[in-house]
């Protein structure tokens, strides 16, 4: 024993490394794995290495500034740069080449709108409700008009970590806006004050019944135990995987979230594509009414656009029975997802602009537009695009991802893996552990705030006082060389119904405003 450990102890420290080396190139050799390391190796090793590095390589140190996807170095600068209140002007003028192909340009007046001394927005710059109140057309009990044009969008606590949705709901209530619950059902950090839209899937979390269905009766003690919760989302389909139900790896599954969820430990939570309650668009309806009438809240549908022939049944049916969805959340195919195949993601349902103006006209035909409020969702969430989405018909957005980057997620594209680097999306504790929340929730609001200055002083540049009144012909698009650039309304060949608008201060006034915190904070 002795003469082996006096030969080892003998041995200089390169001879180690030439030992593991050895090592190493023998086990490359045996394996039948990776072809490449059998086939050379040890620098085999080296193009796995090189490759999984590469996408931080080139974010890092290739990729020029407007080339990323989805979003590029720029568009994320300017949301950390609003987040963190610092300077988020560019010098210089514009690097984006602004005759190309898509470019989208805002008519602006010839003199801005001018904004009086007693104007809301005097006081408050960032002050921008919705147009519209949620639920007053069907006559619901409880309407409601979001106090912010720009949202929260559906991301459950399950996809998202613990810290991050208590921070955006804590964000949302300093802002003003409201959180969507995502699929995963309400979670004790939904309930720190902000205004809540709870939306459910086809695995019912949170209102589930025991067969896993849907349970009425959980719905409505969860509306009457949570007076924060002011509207509910039924979601049909997303962007990102439209046809394909909720998906939760099991990795992310922690003893709460499968508590929360009614779910296994650790195991994928697959949802299924249809709904148990309702299977065609008539029991659909009945199904929307129903919840409705039992908590009397404002009750949505949220879908990504493809085929038109069930939009075209629910319209019909809504003119001939007054009936249906308060409103309408349009998620486009560029949207974003915590887990989906890339074959969804990439060509299942249309990008954002051309399905919601295929699905606003039909509505606009149907004589309906007025009466539903149109929630958008698709990279929505910087000033310019928002004009364009105004100006076709929306009443409000809603984020995702910005809502992420706002809080620290830097685009690493990992969501499914539960090794979010940032802790946003990630359920591993010590990478949550980084999350500040008083200031993470700081950030969500002042990105919100920051949107919506930005916002009113580019509707004001247009001439307008309110979002609501851009036209498409407000908004011009660069198509090809023969027709060089044309109005929106000429594009997608629709206008936009008026949003009757009579001024910032009714807006102010009105009983059913949410975002009740921000104020009763401002006030204090
Ligand atoms: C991490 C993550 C989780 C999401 N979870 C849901 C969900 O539970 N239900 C849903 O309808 N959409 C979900 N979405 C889609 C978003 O709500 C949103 O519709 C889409 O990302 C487009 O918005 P964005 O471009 O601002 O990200 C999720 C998106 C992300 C990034």
């Amino acid at each position: 024993m002795d003469t082996i450990l006096n030969f080892l102890g003998n041995i200089a420290w390169w001879g180690w490394i030439l030992i593991v080396i050895a090592v190493i190139a023998l086990r490359d050799i045996f394996q039948r794995k990776h072809t490449i390391s059998h086939n050379f190796p040890i620098v085999g090793h080296i193009r796995y290495m090189l490759e999984s590095i590469g996408p931080e390589m080139r974010q890092y140190f290739v990729a020029n500034n407007r080339e990323e996807l989805p979003f590029n170095r720029i568009e994320r600068g300017w949301i950390y740069a609003s987040a963190k209140k610092e300077n988020n002007y560019e010098g210089f003028g514009t690097d984006r080449d602004i005759y190309a192909h898509q470019h989208i340009f805002i008519n602006n007046a010839m003199m801005p709108y001018q904004v009086k001394e007693n104007h809301p927005n005097t006081k408050d710059k960032s002050f921008l409700p919705c147009a519209k109140v949620i639920g007053t057309y069907h006559n619901r009990k409880k309407p409601y008009r979001p106090a912010s044009i720009i949202n929260v969008s559906a991301m459950s606590f399950g996809s998202l970590s613990a810290k991050a949705i208590e921070s955006l709901n804590k964000g949302v209530k300093i802002a003003g806006a409201y959180h969507n619950t995502g699929e995963g059902g309400l979670s004790p950090y939904h309930s720190h004050g902000g205004d809540v839209v709870f939306h459910f899937g086809t695995g019912y979390f949170g209102v589930r019944a025991e067969d896993g269905g849907f349970s009425m009766e959980k719905m409505i003690k969860l509306v009457e135990k949570n007076p924060f919760i002011r509207a509910i989302e039924v979601k049909l389909s997303q962007g990102a995987k439209p046809g394909k139900g909720g998906v939760l790896p099991g990795a992310k599954i922690t003893p709460e979230i499968a508590e929360i969820r009614g779910v296994e430990v650790g195991k994928d939570v697959l949802s299924p594509p249809n709904h148990k309650a309702f299977s065609n668009v008539p029991e659909m309806v009945d199904f929307i009414e129903e919840i409705a009438a039992a908590t009397g809240l404002p009750v949505g549908i949220k879908a990504a656009i493809g085929k038109l022939e069930q939009w075209e049944e629910l319209a019909d049916i809504m003119v001939k029975t007054g009936k249906g969805p308060d409103f309408i959340t349009v998620d486009g195919g560029e949207g974003g997802t915590g887990a989906a195949p890339p074959s969804f993601a990439d060509h299942v349902s249309l990008p954002w602009v051309y399905g919601f103006s295929d699905l606003y006209r039909m509505f606009q035909e149907k004589g309906l537009s007025e009466h539903i409020v149109f929630i958008g969702s698709g990279k929505l969430g910087f000033p310019a695009k928002a004009a364009m989405a105004f100006s076709m018909g929306v009443d409000c957005i809603n984020v995702a991802r910005e809502a992420m980057m706002s809080i620290g997620c830097i685009q690493a594209q990992i969501c499914h893996t539960n090794r979010c680097p940032a802790g946003v999306a990630t359920q591993s504790k010590w990478l949550q552990n980084g999350i500040n929340i008083p200031l993470k929730s700081d950030r969500l609001a002042q990105y919100f705030k920051t949107f919506r200055k930005e916002f009113i002083e580019i509707t004001h540049a247009a001439g307008y006082e309110h979002p609501c009144q851009f036209k498409m012909s407000d908004i011009e698009i660069n198509l090809n060389d023969n027709k060089i650039s044309t109005e929106l309304d000429k594009t997608y060949c629709y206008e936009k119904s008026p949003v009757p608008f009579n001024g910032m201060q009714e807006l102010y006034d009105c009983q059913h405003l949410g975002g009740k915190n921000k104020m009763e904070m401002e006030n204090a």
